[in-house]
């Protein structure tokens, strides 16, 4: 089975604008899509470092001296860069989110369609797993989960089922959670209900939001001047946090104005929202929530 089909491949490697001795930047290496293309489009000095939490990916490794593959998680971008001696990037792409592979095998426990332990870790080293989230959280905190990350409307009801079910055994797998959660999917909706409650897990798993602010803050303070930003997200917390630090360089809030009244940002918006064309969703249906946001830095 294929490792993951790169979505929007032309379109994110265009918006880092290559230069061919450039030193690039691909944190969410997976199959390697994008990372090829970005070789393809460097020159003989160019570099490329390539970030990937999932041990799995590593396989995937390019037998190419100008690629160096990081097993680690991208929140610690800056601090490994500099490991490796590099200070100054000229692009950083960015895939957010889980690959067909992990999504395709069936002990992950990232997929709705089968049963597996409660896992969805995607990085073996993780200690949080969903079997701690779903069994050890205070209801309290399970409903923020479920609220925050699934936009759950009835995240205090799935919290208190679940805290109510789990007092007399342990929920260990996915079949055994929808069971517990089964008068919240009636038919018409279980689909969508089950794929926001999965989504809310996974966030909270591997912390996504966090790692994701550190990632974008440490981006801008690596990025040489000029240097490009190319990031695709799949769900509207991460595009949101992205839109944001592109627009005004924070997460929340609005930035200062200067004595003339003008804002100090430090990207430049590239083009607009990109997002793939039918043709593309037709032949890779996980193409179908992808947003690309492209900026450079000031
Ligand atoms: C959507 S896939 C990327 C696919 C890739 N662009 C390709 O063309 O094959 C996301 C990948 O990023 C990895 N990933 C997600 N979050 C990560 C993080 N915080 N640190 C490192 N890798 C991460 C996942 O393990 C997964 O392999």
């Amino acid at each position: 089975m294929e490792y993951h089909n790169p979505v929007l491949l032309h379109p994110t490697v265009d918006g880092l604008n290559i230069k061919p001795d450039g030193i690039y930047v691909d944190v969410t290496f997976g199959g390697g899509g994008h990372s090829k293309e970005i070789l393809r489009r460097l020159g003989p000095n160019g570099k490329l470092f390539a970030f990937d939490q999932d041990e799995d990916a590593l396989a995937n490794a390019l037998p190419d001296e100008r690629f160096t593959l990081i097993n680690e998680n991208f929140r610690f971008i800056k601090r490994f860069l500099r490991f490796h001696g590099v200070r100054g990037v000229d692009g950083i792409l960015a895939d957010l989110g889980v690959s067909s592979h992990q999504f395709d095998v069936p002990e992950r426990g990232f997929s709705t369609r089968f049963d597996a332990d409660l896992d969805m870790r995607m990085s073996q080293k993780n200690d949080l797993s969903a079997y701690r989230v779903v069994n050890e959280y205070e209801e309290q905190d399970l409903r923020r989960v479920f609220f925050d990350y699934g936009e759950l409307k009835n995240a205090p009801a799935l919290a208190r089922t679940i805290v109510e079910a789990r007092r007399d055994y342990p929920i260990k797998t996915t079949d055994e959670l929808k069971e517990v959660l089964k008068k919240y999917l009636p038919e018409k909706v279980r689909n969508k209900v089950l794929a926001q409650i999965y989504q809310a897990i996974r966030i909270e798993v591997n912390q996504e939001m966090d790692v994701l602010k550190e990632f974008i803050e440490q981006s801008l303070e690596i990025l040489n001047p000029g240097g490009r930003f190319s990031v695709i997200s799949y769900h509207s917390l991460e595009d949101r946090l992205v839109k944001r630090f592109i627009k005004n360089g924070m997460f929340e809030g609005e930035p200062e104005r200067d004595f003339y009244g003008n804002f100090s940002v430090p990207f430049k918006t590239i083009g607009k929202l990109i997002v793939p064309d039918d043709a593309e969703i037709k032949i890779n249906n996980r193409a179908r929530s992808a947003k690309l946001r492209i900026a450079e830095k000031i």
